[in-house]
């Protein structure tokens, strides 16, 4: 299905995106993992979510939906050897994060996933569970692979690159780890997963190496939990920028995780002037919470710090989207992970804008865009997603303040992360439809 946005006016009224991806995973594969029952609520009912979930069953828990975004997992105490590949379909989180379960039991377990994910690489995270005593049969270190755990020793592994589920991946293997497990990475990802283990029970800290602090965890059982998943700061992103870029417009956009190692959009887009402002923060359960109020606002082109790409990792398409409708010159570099994520996304944002007319240029590790201000792209394209659902989504909201509509080649992977994004979008008074 292809889908067209045109401009459609001011943006208004109230928004709650789906629940967070990373969180959603985690939720459930910690689940799998522990002793007793899990209730979770607000899961993102996603595809990538949804291919969690089908292996947490397939490595020996009980998996319930008990009503609308809640679910209940009863875990076994630890994973058994499933019968059948586990099919991880288009999520590099699930698939990552699974792996590094698996490896600390006596099981074999083969892992798959579709086009897309057959594709990444996954030599970043067989290198450290390798050391650790895990072994693999993979052809070229990528998917379709068979993962042989069994008894593994506790490492301190420096990772070369700044991945959550790079770490996640060696900490979830490290809870059965002889010894300690330290994960240290260039520059700190996401956290969720050292926040989630420590309500699962796990022996979790942060050490002190190198003027840094890095996670370490200790062999331990983990125990269900409750855990409730705010809105996802990534989906939040596309609404967001459509108030930003479209004059007149103010929403709010309720209930979005705010842990600060997700906030690299947000604290970019005030640089650039965005008027966002947080009410209501909070702090229920382990991850800070906020409602965001979102108003039109004049943008000017910036460059955000290299230091600040892992906490904005899955926000760069839209950022470029954005930086088009700015006044002056944005240069995003040491984003080379861009390449590696379900499409090449800086190649594709960069023919995209191209084709709707804006100055935009490659760089090895990023892109330039240089924008011209409110009401200057011209649009009018049918834009080449390869089955990415962030590119989708953010030509959609380029589509939505451009001259000319903008058609996306497909659209139905923008379930993977934002099921009923066309519908909120609509709600807050988007013109986007099927072609
Ligand atoms: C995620 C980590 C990030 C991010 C992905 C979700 C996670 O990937 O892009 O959408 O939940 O751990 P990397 O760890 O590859 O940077």
């Amino acid at each position: 299905m292809r889908l067209k946005a045109r401009f459609a006016g001011p943006l208004s009224g109230r928004a709650r995106p789906p629940g967070d991806k990373s969180i959603s995973h985690r939720a459930l594969i910690f689940g799998a993992l522990a002793q007793g029952q899990t209730e979770v609520e607000g899961l993102l009912e996603s595809e990538d979510v949804k291919c969690s979930a089908e292996a947490a069953r397939q490595f020996g828990a009980a998996v319930e939906r008990t009503g609308e975004q809640r679910w209940q997992v009863r875990g076994a105490g630890g994973f058994s050897q499933p019968s059948e590949t586990i099919d991880c379909g288009n999520s590099g989180t699930a698939v990552r994060l699974l792996i590094g379960a698996a490896s600390g039991y006596k099981i074999s377990a083969r892992f798959d996933g579709d086009q897309s994910l057959r594709k990444r690489p996954m030599n970043r995270i067989i290198a450290p569970l390798s050391q650790m005593g895990a072994r693999f049969d993979t052809t070229d270190n990528r998917l379709p692979l068979i993962v042989h755990g069994g008894k593994l020793k506790g490492v301190a592994y420096r990772s070369p690159v700044s991945s959550a589920q790079v770490k996640s991946a060696v900490l979830l293997a490290g809870l059965r780890a002889e010894g300690e497990t330290i994960l240290i990475e260039p520059e700190r990802s996401r956290d969720h997963t050292e926040r989630m283990l420590g309500v699962f029970g796990a022996d979790i800290d942060m050490v002190e190496i190198d003027g840094g602090l890095h996670p370490r965890v200790r062999p331990s059982e983990l125990k269900g939990a409750n855990v409730y998943v705010p809105a996802d700061p990534s989906s939040a992103a596309f609404p967001v920028a459509a108030a930003l870029i479209l004059g007149k417009s103010e929403i709010s956009v309720a209930d979005v995780l705010v842990n600060p190692l997700r906030m690299g959009l947000y604290e970019t887009l005030l640089e650039m002037g965005a008027k966002i402002s947080y009410e209501e923060r909070r702090d229920p359960v382990g991850e800070p919470i906020a409602d965001l109020i979102v108003r039109a606002s004049p943008l000017f082109g910036v460059t955000p710090p290299v230091k600040r790409a892992p906490s904005m990792i899955d926000e760069f398409p839209i950022l470029a989207v954005v930086a088009a409708f700015a006044e002056g010159e944005t240069r995003i570099a040491g984003a080379a992970e861009l390449r590696v994520k379900e499409s090449d996304r800086i190649t594709l944002m960069v023919d995209g804008l191209k084709a709707c007319g804006v100055d935009a240029e490659e760089l090895p590790d990023g892109m330039v865009i240089r924008g011209r201000g409110p009401k200057s792209v011209r649009g009018g394209a049918q834009i080449r997603t390869m089955g990415d659902h962030r590119v989708a989504m953010s030509f959609l909201v380029l589509g939505m303040a451009s001259k000319e509509p903008v058609t996306v080649d497909e659209a139905e992977m923008i379930a993977t992360s934002f099921p009923g994004f066309v519908e909120l979008m609509t709600a807050l008074g988007a013109d986007i439809r099927p072609l």
